[in-house]
C-alpha cells in the first residue's frame, strides 16, 4: 500500500555507536598524518595534486560524510531494484534494531575516497543483499560481502557511493594476486601501495566497532 512506499528509506545498514565514530575518525586522521609525511608517499603525490611538487593536506582533502555506517542495501527511498524485496526479507525483520561488531580489517585510500573494509560475519552476510558486487564490478565474480565498507571520507566532488567501488577494484586486483608494493610497517598496521594512488593499511589489529543494524531516512 501506500504507506509501504513511503517507509522505503534512503538504505539499511549498520550503524557504529557515537563512541566508536569518534574512536575510527580519530584513527583514520592519524593514518592522514603519517601517511603525507612518508618519502614514499611523496614521490607518488601526483596522483593527489596532478603535479608532483605541490603538497597536499589529506586531513582537508577528504571531506567528512557525516555518521559512520556500513550500507547494506541502497533503496533511494524504494527506486532502487530490489528495495522492497530486501526490506521484506524475513532476516532483515528479525535483526532490525539488533546490535552487532563490525570487523574493521584494513583502511583504503585512493585520490576520490577513504574507507574502510569491513569483513563480515556469517550472520552478518544474511543482511548482505545480492548482486551488489556483481553491479559495482560487472567483469569481475567476486564474493558477496566484498563491497562492505565505511566511507570515511571523500574528495571534493566525490560521492560516497565511490568507496565502494574502489573497494572492489582493489579486491579485484588481490584476487588476481596482487599484493601491492610492500612500503612500510606503521604503528596501526602495514602500509602498500597499489598504484594510480591506491595506498592500503592493513590493521595489526582489526578494530571491533559495535553497530546497530536500522536504516536511514535522511
Ligand atoms: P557508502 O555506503 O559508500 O557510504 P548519498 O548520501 O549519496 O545519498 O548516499 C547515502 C548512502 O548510501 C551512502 O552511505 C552511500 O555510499 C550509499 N549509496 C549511495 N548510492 C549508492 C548506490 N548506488 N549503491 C550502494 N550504495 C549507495
Amino acid at each position: 500500500g501506500q504507506l509501504e512506499e513511503v517507509s522505503m528509506p534512503l538504505f539499511f545498514g549498520w550503524f557504529l555507536c557515537p563512541a566508536f565514530q569518534d574512536k575510527l575518525r580519530s584513527m583514520a586522521k592519524d593514518f592522514l598524518k603519517t601517511l603525507q609525511g612518508l618519502e614514499a608517499f611523496k614521490e607518488h603525490l601526483s596522483d593527489f595534486t596532478g603535479e608532483a611538487e605541490k603538497e597536499v593536506d589529506l586531513e582537508q582533502y577528504f571531506q567528512d560524510k557525516g555518521m559512520l555506517h556500513c550500507t547494506t542495501k541502497f533503496c533511494d527511498y524504494g527506486k532502487a531494484d530490489g528495495s522492497k524485496e530486501y526490506a521484506e526479507q524475513q532476516i532483515v525483520k528479525d535483526r532490525y534494531g539488533s546490535m552487532s561488531e563490525l570487523k574493521l580489517s584494513t583502511l583504503v585510500l585512493t585520490p576520490r575516497t577513504l574507507g574502510a573494509r569491513v569483513s563480515l560475519t556469517e550472520d552478518q552476510l544474511r543482511l548482505w543483499p545480492a548482486g551488489v558486487e556483481k553491479e559495482g564490478a560487472p567483469e569481475a565474480d567476486l564474493p558477496p560481502g566484498s563491497r562492505a565498507h565505511i566511507t570515511l571520507g571523500c574528495a571534493e566532488g566525490v560521492e560516497p557511493v565511490q568507496t565502494g567501488l574502489d573497494l572492489l577494484e582493489l579486491v579485484l586486483l588481490q584476487q588476481q594476486g596482487q599484493e601491492g608494493e610492500r612500503a612500510q610497517d606503521l604503528d596501526l598496521g602495514s602500509l602498500a601501495y597499489y598504484g594510480k594512488g591506491v595506498w592500503v593499511l592493513s590493521l595489526h589489529e582489526p578494530g571491533l566497532a559495535p553497530a546497530c543494524f536500522c536504516s536511514y531516512y535522511g
